[in-house]
């Protein structure tokens, strides 16, 4: 099954708030570059044979681009994100709508409950792997895992600057993932050690180039540029690392998985699928 994603032009990208330890409003960024950058990641994708869906970009939601964020796609399901900012949660209407007209049921989690889609969940095999603290809520993970009716394991995100768990975590065979140990606690990485049996470390060099936020398509991995020891390590695990460079979207605490949103197999069928 060919992956298909959803992603969003950045005609309205811009640092115009700051919600996380990287945007900075006074630096901002090049809407030229942040074109040019994007077009090479979606030409990337559908040069691997990737269908990529464009929502169309609105003004006033500068984020619109990170659609990772929109929420959980799970078979026709489409659970909508409840943003922890409101500046964010304006995009939700934009996302729900767009699902609404391609097919997908549109779900809500309770009021108050915050969880930022396919940013802070993330499918290894059968398992949701779900990230909290700074944005989603674990009491918000347990309830999708209802909701879906699959096996939720929480881990808790100790760095604020790896404030997602797509930005230190990235499943990339139903037993295989990178992850960057330093965004965990302990607890945590018992965790991650006891239900992934190979778990790639990624170096910190390579981890605040958000290496570990990688679009991943049968064996290619699509990540950031100038991450060489990740490069490295990916390609001795047999898989084949292609780099495009997404400076002027790390300004803005975002890179490849950010920018994308699987809407296939992100849930346990689409998986074996493609094993
Ligand atoms: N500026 C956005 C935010 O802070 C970046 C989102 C990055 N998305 C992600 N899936 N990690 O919400």
């Amino acid at each position: 099954m060919a992956a298909r994603v959803l992603m969003c032009p950045p005609d309205h990208y811009g640092i115009e708030y700051e919600i996380n330890p990287w945007m900075n409003r006074s630096l901002g960024a090049g809407r030229e570059h942040a074109f040019t950058q994007w077009r090479a990641l979606r030409d990337t994708l559908l040069s691997l044979g990737a269908a990529v869906e464009e929502l169309t970009p609105r003004p006033g939601l500068p984020d619109l681009v990170f659609t990772a964020n929109a929420g959980l796609v799970f078979g026709k399901r489409f659970l909508s994100s409840r943003f922890r900012h409101e500046v964010r949660a304006r995009e939700s209407p934009v996302f729900d709508e767009w699902f609404a007209a391609h097919g997908f049921t549109v779900e809500h989690l309770p009021e108050g409950m915050y969880h930022e889609g396919a940013g802070d969940a993330l499918f290894c095999g059968d398992t949701l792997f779900a990230g909290y603290r700074t944005r989603s809520a674990a009491a918000a993970h347990q309830w999708v895992g209802q909701a879906l009716g699959v096996r939720v394991l929480p881990v808790e995100l100790v760095d604020p600057r790896f404030y997602h768990l797509d930005t230190c975590f990235c499943p990339l065979a139903p037993s295989e993932a990178l992850y960057f140990p330093g965004a965990f606690d302990d607890y945590g990485r018992k965790v991650l050690a006891a239900h992934v049996p190979k778990l790639i470390p990624v170096g910190e060099a390579d981890a605040v180039r958000f290496g570990c936020n990688a679009v991943v398509v049968g064996r290619t991995v699509v990540h950031n540029s100038r991450c060489p020891e990740l490069g490295a390590a990916l390609r001795a695990a047999g898989y084949e690392p292609v780099e495009v460079e997404l400076d002027e979207f790390l300004k803005a605490g975002g890179s490849a998985k950010c920018l994308t949103l699987r809407l296939d197999g992100e849930e346990a069928a689409g998986w074996k699928q493609r094993a």
